[in-house]
């Protein structure tokens, strides 16, 4: 007890003392020649950080450590001494003559902990600690002389992951980067759980281990995003980045947004967390978590087999379109479990290239298979692909690698495939597996009957044409059968009392929608131009049948958009739902739209301050109309320069409501948990947090006023690697020279004042705190009257910050050159 009572009192002193260090002395570096003591702390430059001797939890073990210098609650990431703790405070830190950071327990002289780096010239050195997290340790005398990076922090990850931190491995030395969980939240020892690079797959794959068991999967790395994570597959909250080349392969991920704490955890109970710090709510806010259901768990079904749905602690495993379940017994309760079998086995499978009798399915929403059996190429093609799959009788899938949608690269897998489930984000990874066609045609029979078409299938054209032709028919004639036989859901028609139209005139119209008549992609399906018998032009958007989403944006739209009526809302004429088919009918709309103009070069050059200026004002009519004087008020959530329809006057009409909110009377902010929106034009309180307001369409308009301006992409638009266009007007405004944001092909003749006053509205509008942003109203009449005095600007989001992983990279790529990287990512 009384010892007990000792180190307590001692612990108190720390903290007392630790205070009035921070308090008095914030450096960041450790010098050669100069002790560092427990208690002492090092505070990274913009105050982020924090380094220095602390216990965990209820521990009175000291530890050296990096933790969050701004949250309250004690958040380490980082641990130098993790398996190896002090006992007592007499630890002291310093560089010795090795030149290494040494850590000893000064009561027995005992060596802790070193970054252990041999033959370092006699020379000086420092460790600093930088506002990234990363602890350096640098050659030189002070942070001026030359800093040659010997060791850091972020080579050696703890449990935490932080922005800009890799995992997975240095080709060139063997080095793994890997995250370990803590033994429990009093012990920060290495722990059970692993999230590591797997190199002997190809492409190689990063698992969850438990020891050395495999839990789970991480899902298919590409370039610029990678799948299954909250969000992130879109590129809103976190964005990641994966890197595979002969020097090495890692993922990283980053913050739109530098200003939010946030970090990746592998826990003590086993899960990959990711959270980012909540300001207001003074906690770490979880935004997902991984394995997150029963599917998720690592060859939780047999081959060929897929995991999913779940419900509630149950799961079914499905086999894969042209497989049955292996066994007998199985075959009869279609019970997947144990692993299906296509029938076909050795030459019959491999079937005869010139016969037609082997064909590929495509799947999505499927999350690719295990490549513990694949071959990857980072530079084929698809088609080359295919044709490497189709001529080799093992092959048994194929899929793009690397890039998203369409790009190079190429997998294919050989023998079982394992490890898959279904994902609910659709679309994203799509794979092709190898069926011969009469087992296909077979289990489009069975799946006919049994109704549980719920793995999307898609032939694909790569033999037998004319067999595809008669095929397709087949399901289409299928597909109106099943029309027929479903009650059709009407009555949400007949409740909006919207004008309808038959499915054979629109089919008709759009010579039975053919790809001639297909002008774009919509929110939820293909959009087609058509001509009535009337002459009357029209624009249909055609709910693409697979798409679960979809369906909820469709009534989503039909619900708001019938019920709007605006000069600058693009006017929905009717709709038609016919069987499984659901269409609405807009006025058409000539001129296409906004972005087919304002980044083209060539068009731009078309587009005049006056025109330019009616699109601004309209677009704001539309939107103080949504916001305010319509019967619901409706926020947007989607505003883009493809979002905004041009007529044959050039006038403005904002479309695709899919993804608006109606708001009450009285209700001025919600949060969602899935943010919807598009990268460049979402507000940084809505994508870092899932608040959405009047304020966040503010935000977006402010972003299309500067892009109509200035012609240039926020998204892709970096002038100097460092700021996007919103930075980059930021800068242009404080150095008082606005004018050089104004398009360059514009024609001379326009009124500069009336130029810049919109480049001003569009900075208030983008201001980082939403309370600052002015209402669609305000922003109108500030629009419309040039004798007023607008307010100054405060420096907008996502300004002077890395807009995303991409560009992050390079600049990494140029602060690099020298033995190890420098990460200075905030
Ligand atoms: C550190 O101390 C040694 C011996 O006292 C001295 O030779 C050396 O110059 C000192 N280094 C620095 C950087 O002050
Ligand atoms: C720390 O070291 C001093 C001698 O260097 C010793 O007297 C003291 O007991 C030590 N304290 C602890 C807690 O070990
Ligand atoms: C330092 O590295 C050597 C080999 O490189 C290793 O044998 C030794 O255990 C390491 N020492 C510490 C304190 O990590
Ligand atoms: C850094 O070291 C150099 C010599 O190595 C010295 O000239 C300079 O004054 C030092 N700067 C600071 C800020 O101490
Ligand atoms: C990988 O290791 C090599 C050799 O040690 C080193 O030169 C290179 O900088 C390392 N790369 C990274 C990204 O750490
Ligand atoms: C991937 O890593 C290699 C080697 O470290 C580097 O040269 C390359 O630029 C990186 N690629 C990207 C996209 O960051
Ligand atoms: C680990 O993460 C999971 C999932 O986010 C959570 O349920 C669990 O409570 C966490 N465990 C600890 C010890 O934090
Ligand atoms: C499927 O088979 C597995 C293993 O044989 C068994 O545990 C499970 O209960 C079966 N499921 C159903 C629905 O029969
Ligand atoms: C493939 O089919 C073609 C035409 O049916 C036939 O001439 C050829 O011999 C077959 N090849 C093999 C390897 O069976
Ligand atoms: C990858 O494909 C390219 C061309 O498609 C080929 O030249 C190259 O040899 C392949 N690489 C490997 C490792 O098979
Ligand atoms: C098919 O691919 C596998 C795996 O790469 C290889 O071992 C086998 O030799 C190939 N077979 C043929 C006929 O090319």
């Amino acid at each position: 007890m009384p010892q007990k009572n000792k180190a307590l009192c001692s612990i108190a002193f720390l903290i007392f003392t630790s205070i009035i260090q921070s308090c008095s002395t914030s450096k960041d570096t450790i010098t050669q020649n100069q002790s560092f003591k427990d208690g002492d702390i090092l505070v990274s430059s913009g105050s982020t950080f924090a380094f220095g001797f602390f216990s965990p939890g209820n521990s009175l073990n000291r530890y050296v450590g990096i933790w969050f210098n701004t949250v309250p609650e004690q958040t380490v990431v980082w641990v130098a001494n993790r398996d190896n703790p002090i006992q007592g405070t007499n630890g002291s830190l310093s560089i010795e003559a090795s030149g290494n950071l040494v850590l000893r327990d000064l009561s027995n002289n005992r060596l802790v902990w070193s970054t252990n780096i041999s033959g370092l010239a006699a020379d000086s050195y420092f460790a600093q600690l930088l506002d990234s997290g990363n602890l350096l340790l640098l050659q030189g005398l002070n942070q001026s002389t030359s800093r040659v990076n010997l060791w850091q922090s972020f080579d050696f990850p703890t449990n935490t992951l932080l922005p800009y931190m890799k995992l997975g491995v240095n080709r060139t030395s063997g080095h793994q980067w890997t995250l370990t969980s803590w033994k429990s939240r009093d012990d920060p020892g290495t722990g059970d759980f692993q999230d590591k690079l797997e190199l002997n797959s190809s492409p190689p794959q990063f698992f969850l281990f438990q020891n050395s068991e495999k839990i789970w999967r991480h899902g298919p790395w590409r370039e610029h995003y990678l799948s299954q994570l909250p969000d992130t597959s879109t590129g809103y909250v976190f964005s990641s980045s994966y890197n595979e080349s002969d020097a090495e392969v890692s993922l990283l991920y980053g913050l739109p947004d530098p200003s939010i704490l946030s970090k990746v955890t592998v826990n003590e109970s086993g899960f990959l967390e990711f959270a980012t710090w909540q300001d207001d709510q003074r906690k770490w806010l979880r935004f997902g978590s991984f394995p997150n259901d029963i599917c998720d768990y690592y060859r939780q079904c047999g081959a060929f087999s897929v995991c999913g749905p779940y419900k509630s602690g149950e799961f079914e495993c499905q086999c894969l379109p042209g497989y049955s379940p292996k066994s007998e017994r199985d075959k009869h309760s279609k019970n997947a479990t144990n692993g299906c079998t296509n029938k076909l086995t050795g030459e019959q499978f491999c079937g005869n290239i010139s016969s037609v009798d082997v064909e590929f399915i495509k799947l999505t929403s499927v999350k690719l298979p295990d490549t513990a059996n694949a071959i990857g190429n980072r530079t084929m093609g698809l088609e080359e692909c295919a044709d490497l799959c189709l001529k080799n009788c093992s092959c048994t899938a194929y899929a793009n690698a690397y890039t998203d949608n369409g790009g190079s690269g190429c997998i294919t897998w050989y023998g079982d495939l394992m490890d898959m489930r279904q994902l609910s984000n659709a679309g994203q990874d799509v794979f092709y597996i190898r069926v011969s066609q009469s087992e296909l045609a077979q289990y489009q029979k069975n799946s006919k009957r049994s109704e549980s078409k719920r793995l999307i299938i898609i032939l694909v054209p790569s033999v037998g044409g004319i067999l595809l032709l008669i095929y397709s028919t087949w399901l289409v004639l299928l597909k109106r059968k099943d029309g027929q036989s479903k009650a059709d859901d009407c009555t949400d028609k007949k409740a909006l009392d919207l004008p309808t139209f038959k499915m054979s005139s629109i089919s008709a119209a759009t010579n039975s929608f053919s790809l001639t008549n297909k002008i774009g992609e919509g929110g939820f399906g293909p959009v087609y131009k058509a001509e009535l018998a009337t002459g009357q032009m029209i624009a249909i958007k055609r709910l693409s049948t697979d798409s679960m989403q979809g369906l909820v944006e469709f009534k989503n739209e039909v619900i708001l958009i019938s019920k709007l009526q605006h000069r600058n809302l693009v006017r929905l004429l009717g709709c038609c739902i016919d069987g499984q088919e659901r269409m609405l009918i807009y006025e058409y709309m000539p001129n296409k739209s906004l972005d087919n103009y304002i980044y083209d070069g060539e068009t731009r050059k078309g587009l005049n301050w006056r025109m330019r200026f009616n699109i601004i004002i309209g677009i704001a009519r539309g939107l103080v109309y949504l916001h305010r004087d319509s019967r619901l008020r409706i926020i947007h959530r989607d505003l883009k320069a493809s979002n905004i329809l041009l007529d044959k006057e050039m006038n403005p009409k904002i479309s695709d409501f899919g993804t608006a909110r109606a708001f009450k009377e009285q209700q001025l902010l919600a949060k969602t948990i899935r943010v919807v929106g598009t990268h460049g034009y979402m507000a940084p309180e809505y994508i870092t947090r899932g608040l959405y307001s009047m304020k966040s369409d503010v935000f977006s308009f402010g972003v299309l006023i500067l892009e109509t301006v200035s012609g240039k992409r926020n998204r892709d638009f970096h002038p100097d690697q460092d700021h996007n266009l919103l930075g980059h007007a930021w800068n242009l405004w404080n150095e008082g020279s606005v004018d050089r944001l104004i398009d360059e092909l514009m024609e001379d003749q326009f009124p500069a004042l009336e130029v810049e006053r919109c480049i001003q509205v569009g900075l208030l509008c983008v201001q980082r705190r939403p309370e600052d942003r002015p209402t669609m109203t305000t922003v109108l009449s500030m629009l419309d009257s040039t004798n007023s005095v607008l307010p100054q600007p405060n420096q907008p989001a996502f300004s002077n910050t890395l807009i995303c992983v991409e560009n992050s990279l390079n600049k990494m790529r140029r602060t690099n050159g020298i033995t190890l990287t420098v990460l200075e990512g905030r």
